[in-house]
């Protein structure tokens, strides 16, 4: 199908619908300018981001772990959400409880464009989490590669989930809540290659939403969605919602 009658058979599923969730991952904050972890901006020096995002890479080198996120924080706090991120927007205002977003994104854009139903399963890059005392703050300001707690003094790591950890219960809870209303569920901008959020679609599909994706290119889950649509999210996204 061409995506001009792709584009209009979902908008016309999404009109119709009364529960819509987004799932998104980096893709759909890269035309706000944020690197994405696979393809060819995907590396940071010479690692992958499977070889920094992990406790073990923490407990070896922490240091060089907060470089990467301190790399990562200076990125996105220059940034703003783009024609994508507003068109969650849109989306929010017209079905209001009925829409979500499940993000597999650290970057706190979605919630910044102006989001309020929105499930980061990855945690945010804003916040830190004590090792010592466990205590989860903002921190918007610049930090050094040794960040300690005001607190106790113990070591502050990002709170975002690492390969290996499991995501937060209540968020689970939730979203599996939300991909079960689901009539219609849209991936946009993942490589469908990190569980369990690659396996989200599947679930959404088999209590009979309908699934369509929306990245530049082929993914590993193209062959289960019911549709897929090749471009930007930032020019595909608005063309659904207008
Ligand atoms: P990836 O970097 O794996 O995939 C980004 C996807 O976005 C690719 O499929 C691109 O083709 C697509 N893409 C890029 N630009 C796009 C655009 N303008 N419009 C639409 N699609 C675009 O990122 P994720 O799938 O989000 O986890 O990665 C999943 C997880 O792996 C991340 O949350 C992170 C990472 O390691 C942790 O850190 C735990």
């Amino acid at each position: 199908m061409e995506n001009k009658d792709a584009i209009k058979l979902l908008k016309d599923k999404i009109n119709q619908a009364k529960n819509v969730v987004v799932i998104s991952g980096a893709g759909i904050s890269a035309e706000s300018g944020i690197p994405t972890f696979r393809g060819k901006d995907g590396l940071w020096k010479k690692y992958r981001a499977e070889e920094l995002a992990t406790n073990q890479a923490f407990v070896r080198d922490s240091s060089l772990v907060w470089e990467w996120y301190n790399w990562r924080r200076e990125i996105i706090g220059s940034k703003k959400p783009n024609p994508a991120h507003e068109a969650c927007v849109k989306l929010e205002k017209k079905l209001g409880k009925g829409f979500s977003i499940i993000t597999q994104n650290v970057d706190g854009l979605h919630g910044l464009a102006g989001n309020k139903n929105v499930l980061e399963i990855h945690g945010n890059i804003w916040r830190t989490r004590c090792t010592s005392c466990g205590i989860v703050e903002e921190h918007r300001e610049k930090l050094t590669t040794n960040p300690r707690c005001e607190k106790c003094e113990g070591l502050l790591r990002p709170d975002v989930v690492w390969f290996g950890e499991s995501l937060d219960e209540n968020i689970l809870y939730n979203t599996f809540q939300k991909l079960l209303e689901s009539e219609v569920a849209l991936v946009v901008g993942t490589s469908g290659v990190v569980y369990p959020a690659a396996q989200f679609a599947d679930t959404a599909k088999g209590r009979g939403a309908y699934v369509a994706e929306i990245n530049l290119e082929k993914t590993a889950k193209s062959s289960d969605v019911d549709i897929s649509i090749i471009g930007k999210a930032g020019e595909i996204l608005p063309l659904l919602v207008d």
